[in-house]
């Protein structure tokens, strides 16, 4: 393990990690499985969640007939709003409450899973919405216990959300993205199923596999959890611990199969080799941020997505403004390591050799600017937008964008080095644009 942090810190700091994780099926078909799985969880009537895109799909199909063949009872709801809101999330919680249900299946991506994770803590542990909200802008009340069974069926390769304890919105009020993180809101059991990936517009797999690369980066370079202060009782260690040997084995395998595959997958849907290999690199990024934590280009993308003014586009749905979530965070990606990487140039600078770049003459001081050249020639190669301007906003808006991201400081206290909101005001600068 590489380190380079003081005696003293290491003194004050954590001396232990938690390895949590989803029960996991992986393969080809197993989205037929979901009918007997939810049977022995002992459900009888399941909520099966959705977006109104995927309503109509094989997908959900597929798991519909599964659950009926095994006799359980089935209310939709193919509601879900993509990129969630506070009051989509309040929308799918009155439906759960409804339609009283003793467990949930969510088939669809990030945006399915999360809502569904809402849907079943707001309807088993009734509170007003701030409540389990993260501090400062919401309560941060832990979660009195746990919810009813979930199991998720992811359908993008990306955000891992069927493997961590993390429900992401959109606060409308404050026109900011925040979230809800408890272990007890992880999935009973994840369901994942590669096959999905072949109907994915070529937008979304680039999208969800940067929202995976970057998941990787940040959890590989994050402040170790040695460094973090330990917490006053074992039950209180976050799931945002800090780099560890269990969250950097699933960073490393990840990381070299992005390398690999990230920009055949974005290319063809005929090339199932990538789609798949994209799909076990964001189980194995899933599972590693979930015991790691992300930090400062999620951080900064919490604003990019929440004050979306003008970006549309293809793949998602039409209307409003949307910058999805991965190309929220990855606009942001090539600037922070460029400049974290002084505080872990060893890390950064695997991350760029995993990824394709060429190391083998790098010194310490080269590890910032090969990884973020690295990231650059990624997004060029997959149509990603560049930077800050190609998804619609300008220098003006940057002390907004700050204003939005300083209170993340469970993503921000991850990194490895102090980010404050002088560095946020440079970060977003030097992301304007990259090419
Ligand atoms: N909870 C977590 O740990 C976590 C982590 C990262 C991101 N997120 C959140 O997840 C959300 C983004 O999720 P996402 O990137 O998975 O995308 P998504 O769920 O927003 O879906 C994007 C689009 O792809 C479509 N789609 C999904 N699967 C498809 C398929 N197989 N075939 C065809 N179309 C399909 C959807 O209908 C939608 O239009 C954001 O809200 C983000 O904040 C959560
Ligand atoms: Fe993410």
């Amino acid at each position: 393990m590489s380190c380079c942090h003081t005696e003293l810190e290491l003194a004050q700091g954590d001396t232990a990690f938690n390895v949590d994780a989803s029960t996991i099926t992986y393969g080809d078909g197993c989205l037929s499985e979901a009918g007997d799985i939810a049977a022995h969880l002992g459900i009888k009537r399941i909520a099966l969640m959705t977006d109104p895109v995927l309503a109509t799909s094989e997908h959900v199909a597929k798991v519909e007939d599964s659950l009926k063949a095994a006799g359980v009872d089935v209310a939709r709801y193919d509601d879900v709003r993509v990129e969630p809101t506070d009051e989509s999330f309040q929308a799918a919680t009155k439906f759960a409450i409804d339609a009283r249900v003793d467990g949930f299946i969510s088939v669809g991506g990030g945006s399915v899973i999360d809502t569904t994770k809402a849907a079943n803590l707001y309807s088993t542990h009734p509170a007003e919405f701030l409540t389990y909200v993260n501090a400062p802008i919401g309560d941060g009340t832990p979660v009195p216990g746990p919810l009813k069974p979930h199991i998720a069926c992811p359908t993008t390769s990306g955000t891992g959300s069927e493997c961590t304890g993390i429900a992401v919105f959109d606060l409308l009020a404050m026109k900011a993205k925040t979230g809800i993180a408890s272990k007890m809101i992880r999935p009973t059991r994840a369901l994942i199923d590669p096959s999905v990936t072949l109907t994915l517009p070529p937008n979304v797999v680039a999208a969800s596999a940067f929202d995976v690369l970057s998941h990787a980066l940040e959890s590989y370079t994050a402040r170790h959890y040695h460094v973090r202060p330990a917490p006053s009782s074992p039950s209180l260690r976050p799931s945002s611990q800090g780099a560890n040997p269990w969250s950097d084995l699933g960073c490393k395998e990840a990381l070299k199969l992005m390398g690999k595959y990230l920009v055949r997958a974005v290319d063809s849907a005929e090339d199932v080799e990538a789609r798949h290999q994209v799909m076990w690199a964001a189980t194995l990024a899933g599972i590693a941020f979930g015991n790691a934590g992300c930090h400062v280009p999620h951080g900064m993308s919490y604003s990019v997505a929440g004050m979306a003014k003008n970006f549309n586009p293809d793949g998602y749905p039409l209307g409003e403004p949307i910058v999805p979530h991965g190309m929220s965070v990855i606009v942001n990606s090539p600037a922070v390591f460029r400049k974290t990487a002084v505080g872990d140039p060893t890390r950064h600078l695997e991350g760029a050799r995993w990824l394709g770049a060429d190391t083998s003459d790098a010194s310490d001081a080269d590890a910032g600017d090969l990884l973020a050249d690295q990231i650059v020639k990624l997004m060029r190669a997959s149509n990603m937008p560049n930077g800050l301007l190609g998804v619609g906003y300008e220098a003006s808006d940057i002390p907004d964008l700050v204003n939005g991201s300083l209170p993340q400081r469970r993503l921000l206290d991850n990194a490895p080095i102090d980010i404050q909101r002088e560095e946020l005001t440079e970060l977003y600068e030097s992301a304007l644009t990259y090419w």
